[in-house]
């Protein structure tokens, strides 16, 4: 498909998110949230589900998690336009819960694949258990983490979500040392 037709068919994409009833999650939802970012990324960032202010505007990673995220590509020196940024599901769980293996597979077999064909990125990084398990198999994100895993010839990378900081403070340093493995593997 030609650029210019992926980035017609993302949009598309994203006006579907942002009308979808598949899943009850889009009962209690404000905005979906479809994702942000260059169609042609060389990087896709996946974390778990928008939080309340991403509900809120639309957009994903604006919130505590979000800050933290832009902090942590800032010190790292990744330009966060150079990304595309989305989660596995696009609406909030009612107070942040996990989303349900049923939202999750909806989600992902209605929107994420497709994005992700869309955009062809390089690399993949999967932010938190959630993602690090519907895309890998992996029982944590402990197990993953701090190498490049090739899946289906795609790259993916496995970090903590930047909200762990906000549970246990010493954890920003490892969402620190994640970011500086993703900054190392672009730079070769
Ligand atoms: N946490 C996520 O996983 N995604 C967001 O968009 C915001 C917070």
């Amino acid at each position: 498909m030609a650029k210019a037709a992926k980035a017609l068919r993302l949009e598309a994409l994203a006006a579907q998110i942002r009308v979808c009833t598949k899943c009850p999650l889009c009962q209690s939802r404000t905005l979906a949230v479809p994702g942000d970012g260059k169609p042609s990324a060389r990087v896709m960032l996946i974390g778990e589900a928008p939080g309340r202010e991403e509900d809120e505007t639309g957009h994903p990673f604006v919130g505590a998690a979000g800050r933290f995220l832009d902090q942590v590509l800032e010190v790292t020196g990744i330009n966060r336009d150079d990304l595309f940024i989305t989660n596995i599901v696009k609406c909030r769980p009612p107070n942040n819960r996990t989303p349900r293996a049923g939202e999750v597979e909806t989600c992902t077999s209605n929107y994420l694949f497709e994005q992700i064909e869309l955009i062809n990125p390089a690399l993949i990084m999967l932010l938190g258990g959630v993602p690090a398990k519907k895309m890998l198999g992996v029982k944590s994100v402990n197990e993953a983490r701090g190498r490049m895993i090739e899946r289906v010839g795609r790259q993916y990378l496995v970090g903590y979500h930047p909200a762990v900081r906000f549970y246990r403070e010493d954890m920003g340093e490892k969402v620190e040392e994640d970011f500086g493995l993703l900054k190392r593997v672009l730079k070769k």
